[in-house]
């Protein structure tokens, strides 16, 4: 075929409905680079502990002999947000949404790819490892195995006092009482101060984690699915410890979870991630009493609502979740929306604020 006819034949199959999905992309690609470029030079929010502006997290799946990426997953998205201090963001959305990612790039476990992270108003994203030393102990995270995640070979009193001492958090003859002390906090009897991890149920372990976390006083704590491999019955007495840590130390939460009644109970702001972008963002209150999007009104259906007036009819998802190495154009939701419309399989819907700190992106709503 004639390479004008090949065009021709191309931009055809692209065209449809009148939408051009390459111009489209390149739009939707100009406007981002646009957004990216004048919010880059806007001071950060001196109120919020943690500010994330346009944040990408790619992973390289494969690349040139030369180290070219030609494979990339795009597992964070775009993602802004801001958090205040002694909050609880709750982060909700499928496996493999990109929550542990998120979180992870925050706290750059994960180099980010793109974008700013302010925490207490200066950008880390470019940090080297050197110049995160020092913030290490005010970021923590703490993860969803406490089976795997404490060394088997320590008692906990050495796993407790090893950060205590590498960070120099109080005087060195002040460790052990220190410890007994957060661990008395944490619900541990100061008896297990000897003890091994493998002496402890889950639930015992989850506070030991806690604990470990806690020891060189942060100001933020990524908790990634803290409960989720805990039986139910210990679920609601380690949240209730988080809750009640948060108050008396005064700490900030990025809550991940896939279960929706413990962040409700939990969070006081909810962001809901849908294939590695974030579609709607705001206060619990917002979210759970008039969720805009689509995902999360699907999402929310699903949990039991104890009040019989405000019981929402089920909204069952169909289809499986796209790979997110190529997510679906336009809306990455609209190969399992209810809602879809023709211009969702072409046109990437803006994420704004439709009423204060209520953030969505949907074509169902003005998009100018
Ligand atoms: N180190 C990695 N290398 C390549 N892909 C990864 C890596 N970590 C996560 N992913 C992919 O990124 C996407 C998001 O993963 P993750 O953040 O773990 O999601 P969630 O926590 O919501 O389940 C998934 O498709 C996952 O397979
Ligand atoms: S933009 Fe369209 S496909 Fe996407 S959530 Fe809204 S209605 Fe559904
Ligand atoms: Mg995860």
């Amino acid at each position: 075929m004639a390479e004008e006819e090949l065009k021709t034949a191309q931009t055809e199959s692209e065209e449809t409905q009148g939408y051009n999905d390459v111009s489209e992309a390149e739009k939707a690609a100009a406007e981002k680079a646009a957004a990216i470029e004048a919010d880059s030079v806007l001071p950060p929010d001196p109120d919020a502990l943690l500010e994330v502006r346009h944040l990408d997290k790619d992973f390289v799946l494969k690349k040139t002999m030369f180290g070219k990426p030609t494979r990339l997953l795009h597992a964070v998205d775009d993602i802004s947000f801001k958090l205040h201090k002694g909050e609880t963001l709750g982060i909700v959305g499928e496996s493999g949404c990109g929550k542990t990612t998120l979180g992870r790039a925050i706290l750059k476990l994960h180099q980010p790819t793109r974008g700013q992270v302010f925490f207490e108003g200066t950008d880390i994203a470019g940090f080297k490892m050197k110049q995160m030393r020092p913030l290490r102990t005010k970021m923590q995270i703490i993860f969803q195995d406490p089976y795997s995640s404490l060394p088997p070979r320590s008692t906990v009193g050495d796993i407790l006092s090893e950060p205590v001492k590498v960070h120099g958090i109080v005087p060195k003859n002040e460790i052990k009482d220190y410890v007994i002390n957060l661990m008395e906090q944490c619900g541990l009897r100061d008896y297990y101060y000897e003890r091994y991890p493998h002496e402890f149920s889950g639930g015992q372990r989850q506070r030991i984690c806690i604990a470990r976390a806690l020891a060189v006083k942060p100001e933020l704590v990524v908790c990634d699915e803290p409960v989720s491999a805990l039986d139910v019955s210990i679920q609601a007495q380690i949240i209730n410890l988080l809750k009640s840590l948060q108050k008396s130390m005064g700490l900030t939460y990025m809550f991940i979870s896939h279960d929706l009644s413990v962040v409700r109970y939990i969070s006081d702001k909810i962001g809901v991630m849908y294939l590695g972008s974030m579609v709607e963002f705001g206060d619990k209150k917002a979210i759970y009493e008039r969720a805009m999007h689509p995902y999360t009104q699907a999402l929310f259906s699903a949990v039991p609502n104890p009040d019989p007036d405000k019981k929402m009819k089920r909204i069952v998802l169909t289809g499986d979740i796209p790979s997110p190495v190529n997510p679906p154009k336009g809306c990455k939701f609209h190969t399992r929306c209810p809602r879809a419309t023709e211009i969702c399989k072409h046109v990437v819907p803006r994420y704004k604020e439709y009423e204060p700190g209520h953030f969505v992106a949907c074509h169902l709503y003005p998009q100018d």
